[in-house]
């Protein structure tokens, strides 16, 4: 355990688009950062880049349908790091379909990732963190939970229940010092979008070209985007913002 001054991140998803920006925007402001994710190899290429700018990343992979592994993941930093400030629950996996073409296995999945973890990660996170002087949550739903778009009735429920959770939680833990946002992004820029492209026989750069036409800012977000907004929502610059579901979408409606 070292430097017990500096406050304390648990990321997960850090080694995917939005989650490696956000991973960058804490390290820079000076966070410790534990960083979860199934991806090992992902992370460690993170947690190597991120510890080349002198600051100590912690990182432990690990499935999040695993009940064990989101509970060790907030233990794990309070052991390694002494402190839990910041979660910041990114990870999640998008399950295209209509209710016909969703097996029991993908809702399923979708829900155990999507949703479950975060109420455990956010259980165990909030039951230290209301014993040791609050802290900041953010978990990133998605503006298709608020305003469902078509063909992802797993995707969409998954996220509006995050939405909801987010609000439920900001209410109950504000009197504990505990502030629990939603971020809710339209498009990103990330693996997650691009795959999809790919998957259907598109062109990402080209598809992405198109997509940009769409949104009334001129593009669709880059993972900074969001990050900033994370970071912001966790920051005492938005000490008086709790329960709420921000959106991100660059003044593009779900449709
Ligand atoms: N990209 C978008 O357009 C967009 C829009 C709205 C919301 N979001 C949300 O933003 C978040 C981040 O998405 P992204 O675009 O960076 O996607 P991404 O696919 O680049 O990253 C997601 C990360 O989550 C990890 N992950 C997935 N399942 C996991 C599991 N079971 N256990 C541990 N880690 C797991 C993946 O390994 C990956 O690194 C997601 O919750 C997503 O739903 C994304």
């Amino acid at each position: 355990m070292t430097d017990i001054g500096k406050k304390t991140a648990v990321i997960t998803g850090a080694a995917g688009g939005i989650g490696q920006a956000i991973s960058r925007q804490f390290v820079a402001n000076g966070y410790r950062v534990v960083a979860g994710d199934a991806d090992q190899a992902g992370l460690d290429r993170i947690e190597a880049e991120l510890n080349r700018t002198g600051q100590i990343v912690w990182s432990r992979a690990g499935d999040l349908s695993n009940k064990a592994y989101c509970e060790e993941l907030i233990d794990y930093s309070i052991r390694a790091t002494g402190r839990l400030d910041v979660l910041v629950n990114n990870a999640g996996i998008i399950t295209r379909g209509n209710i016909l073409e969703t097996t029991d296995e993908h809702w399923e999945r979708t829900f155990d990732i999507n949703l479950t973890a975060i109420f455990y990660t956010c259980r165990k996170a909030i039951g230290h963190m209301k014993n040791h002087g609050g802290g900041a949550i953010v978990n990133v739903s998605s503006c298709w939970g608020l305003y469902p778009g078509p063909g992802h009735a797993a995707y969409c429920s998954s996220k509006a229940a995050v939405a909801a959770f987010s609000k439920c939680l900001g209410r109950d833990h504000a009197p504990d010092g505990i502030r629990v946002n939603a971020v809710c992004p339209n498009e990103v820029n990330t693996p997650m979008i691009r795959t999809g492209f790919e998957r259907r026989g598109f062109i990402p750069d080209t598809a992405i070209a198109e997509l940009n036409k769409t949104v009334p800012l001129g593009r669709i977000a880059e993972p900074e985007d969001i990050a900033d907004v994370v970071f912001f929502l966790c920051s005492d610059a938005a000490r008086y913002i709790a329960g709420t579901a921000v959106e991100v979408n660059g003044a593009k409606p779900v449709y």
